[in-house]
C-alpha cells in the first residue's frame, strides 16, 4: 500500500509541474493526469477515500511520514498550508476532470482564490476531493526524537546543497564546492560525534528512488567508513566528496533517456553502462576544485577487485582504495534500499551477498572491515530475539559482528540492555523486523539514549 501512495504522490506531482509549465491544453498533460488519476483510483478500489496529511511541513499518510516526496511537493505544500489546508480527501467517485481542476487549483498564485478553499472546490464543480484543517494526527507516535529531528535537519539541508552542487554540475554551470564542503564538514563532524544517530538517517530514509539520497548516503557511509580504517580529517573529505559524485554520469545519461517519450531500446539501456565514462569526464571539467579523486572514483566504481567489471581496461589493475570503498558502500545503500522492483533484504541477507563476493567484487581485507565497522545488524535495527522479546541495535561489537549490545524495548516492563556477544546461552537474535512493516509498531518504543 505504502508504495501505491507513494507512487501517487509521484504521479501527482509529475502532473503538477505539467500544468505549471504547459497548463491543461498540453497533450503532455493529459498523459500525466491520466496516470495520477489511474494511481488514486487503484488506492480507492480499496478505500473509500484516501486522505493525506499535512503536519508541519511533511506529507502524512496514515501514519507514515514521506520525508523525501515531502521536500519535492513543498511548494505546493507551502500554497496548502498559505491556505489554511492540512488535510485532503478523495473520494471515490471523484472524476478525472475534479482531479484536473484541482491540479489547477494547486498550481494557481495565492492572490487568484478569494473564497475560503473548499468553498472554491465547490464552486468549480469539484465536489469529491475535500479540503479541511487537520483533526488529529498523532505526532507523538512517529519516531520523531530530538536526536533524531536535529540529524535529519542535517541531513536534508545537506541533501538540498547536494541536490544543487550536483545539478549546477550537470548543467554545467558554476560549483559552489565552498557550499558543499560545508555541508559534508558537517556531516564528518556529526558522524564523529553522533554517528548513530546519523548513519540511522541511512538505513530509516527509504522512502524514496532519488539519486541525490542515494549519493548522499554512499557519501556519508564512504566517510564513515574511512574514518574507521583510520584516515586523517582532509582525506575523509576527498573521500566523502568523490562518493557524493560516484554516479553523476548515470544521471546525465538517465537524464536524457527520461526526456524521450518513448520507451528504452537495448542500446539506450547498454548506455547505462557507460556512466563511469561519463561521469570522469565530467568531473574532469572540476579538477581545479574538487580535485583528482572524484574523477578517480567516478571511473572505477564498477571495477571489481577480481579485476572484472565496467568500463573494461586494456591494462586492467586494481582500482584505487578511495574507489573501492565506494564501491562497497555503493553496493550497500543500493541493497539496504527498498527499491519497488526489489524484495526488501534484512540485514543479516545483505551480508551474506556481499560476503560471497570476497575476493569477487570485493577486496577481502576490506569487506571484512567494513562489517567489522558496520556490524551485521546496523545500529537503529529493530530485532526479535529468541526469548519473544523485541530489541534495537545501541552499538556493534568489532570482535562479533553478529552479536551487538541492543536493548529491549518490548514489553515495556523487560526492558534492558543486552549485550548478545556475553549472553549466548540466554539469547540470541530470531529475526530482523522491517522497520516499514513488522517493526512499525515498536517504532514509537525507541526513545534516544539517555
Ligand atoms: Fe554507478
Ligand atoms: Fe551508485
Amino acid at each position: 500500500m505504502l508504495e501505491r501512495v507513494e507512487t501517487t504522490f509521484r504521479d501527482l506531482l509529475a502532473a503538477l509541474q505539467i500544468v505549471k509549465l504547459y497548463g491543461t491544453e498540453h497533450p503532455v498533460f493529459k498523459s500525466y493526469l491520466d496516470k495520477a488519476y489511474a494511481s488514486i483510483q487503484d488506492i480507492l478500489k480499496e478505500k473509500e477515500e484516501f486522505v493525506v496529511g499535512i503536519v508541519g511541513e511533511e506529507l502524512v499518510f496514515e501514519k507514515e511520514i514521506f520525508f523525501d516526496l515531502s521536500k519535492l511537493v513543498r511548494p505546493a505544500i507551502v500554497f496548502l498550508k498559505e491556505k489554511g489546508i492540512e488535510r485532503l480527501v478523495f473520494r471515490r467517485a471523484m472524476h478525472e476532470e475534479e482531479l484536473s481542476k484541482f491540479l489547477v487549483f494547486l498550481s494557481s498564485k495565492k492572490e487568484d482564490i478569494q473564497k475560503e478553499p473548499q468553498e472554491h472546490l465547490v464552486s468549480i464543480g469539484i465536489n469529491n476531493i475535500q479540503v479541511s484543517k487537520l483533526k488529529v494526527i498523532a505526532t507523538q507516535q512517529l519516531l520523531l526524537t530530538k536526536d533524531f529531528l536535529e540529524s535529519r535537519k542535517l541531513y536534508e539541508t545537506s541533501l538540498e546543497s547536494i541536490n544543487d552542487s550536483v545539478t549546477n554540475v550537470l548543467d554545467l554551470g558554476s560549483l559552489d564546492h565552498a557550499v558543499l564542503k560545508f555541508s559534508l564538514r558537517n556531516i564528518m563532524e556529526n558522524l564523529i560525534l553522533q554517528h548513530q544517530e546519523f548513519l540511522k538517517l541511512t538505513t530509516l530514509k527509504r522512502y524514496d528512488a532519488e539519486t541525490f539520497v542515494h549519493l548522499l548516503n554512499v557519501s556519508i557511509l564512504s566517510m564513515f567508513f574511512s574514518s574507521k580504517l583510520g584516515f586523517n580529517k582532509d582525506d575523509i573529505m576527498d573521500i566523502g566528496v568523490a562518493a557524493l559524485f560516484h554516479d553523476i554520469g548515470k544521471l546525465y545519461i538517465s537524464r536524457k533517456i527520461i526526456t524521450k517519450a518513448e520507451r528504452l531500446n537495448d542500446e539506450e539501456f547498454a548506455k547505462i553502462k557507460s556512466h563511469p565514462m561519463l561521469g570522469s569526464e565530467i568531473l574532469l571539467k572540476y579538477v581545479d576544485s574538487l580535485g583528482i579523486l572524484p574523477v578517480v572514483v567516478a571511473f572505477e566504481h564498477h571495477l571489481k577487485y577480481n579485476l572484472k567489471g565496467y568500463p573494461k581496461l586494456s591494462f586492467a589493475r586494481k582500482p584505487h582504495t578511495a574507489s573501492m570503498i565506494v564501491s562497497l558502500c555503493d553496493v550497500y545503500d543500493a541493497l539496504s534500499a527498498r527499491r519497488s522492483y526489489k524484495a526488501d533484504y534484512s540485514p543479516d541477507m545483505i551480508y551474506n551477498i556481499m560476503i560471497k563476493e570476497r575476493g569477487e567484487s570485493f577486496d577481502p581485507e576490506l569487506v571484512d572491515k567494513f562489517f567489522k565497522a558496520m556490524g551485521v545488524w546496523p545500529i537503529g535495527s529493530i530485532l526479535s530475539l529468541s526469548d519473544g522479546r523485541i530489541a534495537v541495535v545501541r552499538e556493534e561489537n568489532e570482535d562479533d559482528i553478529f552479536s551487538p549490545k541492543v536493548e529491549v524495548i518490548f514489553p515495556e516492563d523487560k526492558k534492558e540492555s543486552i549485550d548478545l556477544k556475553e549472553n549466548k546461552e540466554q539469547v540470541k537474535i530470531a529475526r530482523y523486523l522491517n522497520p516499514w512493516k513488522e517493526g512499525k509498531d515498536y517504532l514509537h518504543l525507541i526513545k534516544p539514549e539517555s
